[in-house]
Formats: C-alpha cells, structure tokens, sequence
C-alpha cells in the first residue's frame, strides 16, 4: 500500500520492520508531522475521547461476556454472579454499563462540535455521513446491550421498540418476527442480540478507521472554519495535539471514573435490576439517557397525517423549491407550464416566502386541530399516515435528515462564529433536543406547573428541530450574511494573543 520513499529510523530494529512493513512510517506521517489547524479547541479533542471509549467498552465487554450466558433462565444471574463473585466482575460491570453513557456524551459533544463549526461541509461530507453511520451503529449496539441483564426494563425497551417496526404497511409484521426470532422477546430473541451486541462494535471500529482515513485526506476543519493556507497555519500534531488531548481526556476520565466508581447507579433504572417478566409490564418503560429526545419524538406524533397537515408540509415544499433550487422555476411537465416563477433575489422573494409559510402553518394546524380536538373539517378524517407510522418516521427522520445536513446547508461561511442567525438556531436546536430529553423520561401525561401537557412542548421542539434542517439551514443558505473574518488562522491566533497579553 504505502511503497513510497521513507526516511530510515535509527534504532535497527524498527528500521528492520518498517523497510519491510512500513507501519513505523505511516504513524509518524499521519499522527506525527502531520499538519493540524494551530487553533483548535477543547472540542477537537472529543473525536480522540469517543475511540478511547470505544476501545474500553471493547475491553470490559470482552471480559463480561467470559462470565455472562445468553439463555433467557440464566442471563440475569449471571449478571449477578459477575457483580457479586467473579474478581472485580462488579468494576467491569459498572465500567461497561457507564462506560456506555460517557461513550454517548463524547458522541454527542463530537455531533455537535461538527455542527456548530460547520464541519460537515464540503469536503468532509463523507467524513460526516461515515459519522453518522457510526452513530446509527452505536445506537443499535446500546439498544441490545441494554437487552443482555434479561431485566424487566431491558427485556420490556426491547418490546417496545421492535414493536415499533409493526407499523411498517405490508411487511412490519414479519420484520418484527425477524428480529424476535418469535412472536415475543424471549431466548431467540437474547441469542441474537448477543451475538450482534458482540460482533457491531468491531464493525464500528472498521468504520472509524476508514472516518479518520477520510479526515486525514481532507485534513481538520478549525474554530474558525477557514482554510489551511500554508505551514503558518498549523502545528504538527505530536507532541502539541497528542498532549492537549490527553489533558482532555485526562478531565473526561475523571468524571466518568468518579460516576462508575461513586454513583454507578446514577444513570441507571431500579426496574433494571427486577429479572425480565414477560408477563408483568412495568408501570413506566423509559429507555436509557442517550435515547430520551428520540423517544420523545415518537410519543409526540399523537396525531394521523390528514389531507391538510400533508397540504401545510405540500405547501412548504412550494416555499422551499427555489430555496433548494437555487432559483431555478418549477415547470410542470407536461404542460410546460411555470408553476413556481424563477427567484433571481431571495431578499425579493422572503415576503413571499414567509407568507406562504404562514398559510402552510394555518393549514397545518387546521389539520392538527381536527385529529387532537375533533374541529369539524371536510375530509379530515381522511388520515393518510396514522400516528403510529408517522412517530416512527418522526423518531428515524431525526437521525436520517443528519446524512444530507451537508447540502441543506450550503451557505459557504462554516463556523456559527461568523453566522450571527446560524448559531441562534443551532444553539435552539440543541436546547431542544436537550429538553426534549427530559420530556422523554416524563409519562405521557406529565404537566409543566400543572397547565400544560408535556406532550404538547415536546411537538412543537419536534417541529422545531425537523424545521432546523428542512427550512432554516436552506433559507439561511441564501440570506445570511456573515461577520467580518480573519485572513488565515495564523492571523487570527496572533491577534488573539495580542488581545491576551494586553488583558493581562
Ligand atoms: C465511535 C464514534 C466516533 C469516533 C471514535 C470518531 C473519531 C473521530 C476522530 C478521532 C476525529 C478527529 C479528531 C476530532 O476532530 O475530534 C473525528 C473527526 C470528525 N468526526 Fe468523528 N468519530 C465518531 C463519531 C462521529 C459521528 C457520530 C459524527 C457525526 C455524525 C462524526 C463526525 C466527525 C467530523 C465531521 C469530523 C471532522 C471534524 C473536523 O475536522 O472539524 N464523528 N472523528
């Protein structure tokens, strides 16, 4: 692969490997010399955070399963067999089972370091979609583990969620079956989830190769988003990067140590440590921290797609096309006819297109209204998508609408830094999402201060968070205009230390 010209090592035993296996070469090439932006922050580290967790959980999950039984009768004592009598089988456990959470809260904080800075744009949109690939991979694997402790909350989140595929028209019945290997979670269903909980973070590792293979092509994105323009621009990345990512990872340690080791039950539900009983369903089913604003999402479609909330998303789209288009008119194509006129100005055409929001807005909630309240509309019990199918799509569109944030934001500036309207909505969006969190841990009927249901919070932050990605991004793609910024990164980072050193 790497037969290119190589610089001889001095010790001769490294020097007899690498001219025949240049592996010694390529590590100095990519992680050595190799040029890196000399102006990250803390969040560049957490890319370094999430393959070390990765490698962990590897590690720990490795060992459990030497003392763990996938049989529906003894998975859950075995469990208790390692916490109670296998040598540190409880610090492998509580490793393993906060390890999982921390592993998410390095992902999540690497999400959103990528959007915030705008580092899924050209050219890293592969890098970007090779994320997301890894993130859906993590998602599944969390989901069977969680399934293994054969408990009352595992065996019963593993119900409610394979169930969800029954809303699939046509063959959500069968897919269901599938993925039991019954009609109902029992021993073919742990089987199987075993050894997929096994085999997917090994896929996960293939996948994060090839991820930091395609960073190393394009190079790293930076704070300011601008760039590399010459070798003033960058540090090489040891020793600079490597010590401020151990100084990182050195703080994450700590807090993730300090939960395992002194509140390792923090994250955790009581019902998971109840044996999984098919026949008594818990009061409250909460999935895990990390998956409560997509659970959120599901619950909150209560309502059936009718003909107007379909002709409110109709009418958006209309809004939208010369927004996705780039001006281009719609003609229709049979006739020829123009039916949405070619937008040469988008400061002209936002009235417009404000307007028609406002009128897709009122037909949607003419349409909400009919299916929650019963409002006495033609046609509207017309239901095109039932509320079922419609929070399945709700819950997986959350996730699948990341894989074309690359083009639905093609604005050329990257960073928020210098997107005043850009950093207002994203940061929106991550409140929302946050909050959606916490409505998700809520039953369905909760209140906030006793006035409202948080079921109805929830679907509008779904609606905000779905808004983001399919109106903001594009709209500010074309009407933003973004603050002054820097020449190069060099440049930046002198003024940056002279603005230091006169504060002090
Ligand atoms: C197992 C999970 C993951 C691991 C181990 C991982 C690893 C890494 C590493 C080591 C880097 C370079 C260091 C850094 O920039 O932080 C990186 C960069 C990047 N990752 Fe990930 N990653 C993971 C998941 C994801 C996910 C889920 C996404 C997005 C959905 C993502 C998107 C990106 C992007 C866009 C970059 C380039 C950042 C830049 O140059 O500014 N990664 N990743």
């Amino acid at each position: 692969m790497s037969a290119g010209p190589r610089e001889p090592f001095e010790n001769p035993v490294i020097e007899w490997f690498d001219s025949r296996l240049p592996i010694f070469t390529m590590m100095q090439k990519e992680y050595g010399v190799f040029p890196t932006p000399k102006n990250f922050n803390y969040f560049w580290s957490f890319g370094g955070i999430a393959m070390t967790m990765l490698i962990l959980m590897i590690v720990t999950g490795i060992f459990l399963a030497m003392n763990y039984t996938p049989q529906e009768n003894m998975a859950f004592d075995s469990v208790e067999h390692i916490m109670r009598d296998v040598n540190y089988g409880w610090m492998l456990r509580y490793l393993h089972m906060n390890g999982a959470s921390f592993f998410f809260i390095a992902v999540y904080t690497h999400i959103f370091r990528g959007m915030y800075y705008g580092s899924y744009k050209k050219p890293r949109e592969l890098l970007w979609i090779l994320g997301v690939i890894i993130f859906l991979l993590m998602m599944a694997t969390a989901f069977m583990g969680y399934t293994l402790p054969w408990s009352q909350m595992g065996g019963w989140a593993a119900t409610v969620i394979t169930n969800l595929f029954s809303a699939i028209p046509f063959v959500g019945d069968s897919i269901v079956t599938l993925l039991l290997g019954g009609f109902a979670v029992g021993n073919p269903t742990l089987n199987r989830f075993f050894a997929l909980h096994y085999l997917l973070p090994f896929v996960i590792v293939g996948i994060v190769f090839v991820h930091v293979w395609a960073l190393h092509v394009t190079g790293s994105n930076n704070p300011l988003g601008i760039d590399v323009k010459g070798p003033q621009d960058t540090l090489a990345f040891s020793p600079y990067y490597t010590a401020k990512d151990m100084f990182g990872l050195a703080v994450f340690m700590l807090a993730y140590i300090a939960v395992t080791f002194f509140a390792p039950n923090m994250l955790a539900h009581p019902d998971h440590y109840i044996q999984y009983n098919a026949l008594q369903t818990p009061a409250h089913i909460v999935p895990e921290w990390y998956f409560l604003p997509f659970y959120a999402m599901l619950r909150g479609i209560t309502f059936g797609f009718n003909l107007y909330i379909l002709a409110g998303i109709g009418i958006i789209g209309a809004a939208l096309w010369p927004v996705y288009t780039k001006g281009k008119a719609l003609k229709d194509p049979l006739l020829g006819m123009t039916i949405i006129p070619a937008v040469t100005d988008f400061g002209q055409y936002s009235k417009k297109f404000f307007t028609m929001l406002a009128i897709a807005g009122v037909v949607f909630m003419l349409g909400y209204f009919s299916q929650t309240m019963g409002l006495p509309l033609p046609f509207s019990k017309w239901v095109l998508l039932d509320s079922k199918l419609g929070g399945v799509i709700a819950m997986f569109g959350s996730i699948a609408i990341l894989f074309v944030m690359p083009w639905l934001d093609s604005h050329p500036v990257r960073s928020a830094r210098f997107r005043p309207q850009f950093k207002v909505a994203v940061l929106a969006m991550t409140a929302s999402v946050a909050i959606l969190g916490y409505i998700g841990a809520q039953t369905a009927d909760a209140m906030l201060f006793g006035v409202i249901q948080w079921v109805y919070i929830g679907q509008i932050l779904t609606g905000y968070y779905f808004a983001f990605f399919v109106i903001i991004l594009p709209w500010l793609s074309v009407t933003e205009k973004a603050s002054p910024m820097p020449n190069s990164i060099n440049e930046a980072v002198l003024q940056e230390n002279a603005r230091k050193a006169g504060a002090r």
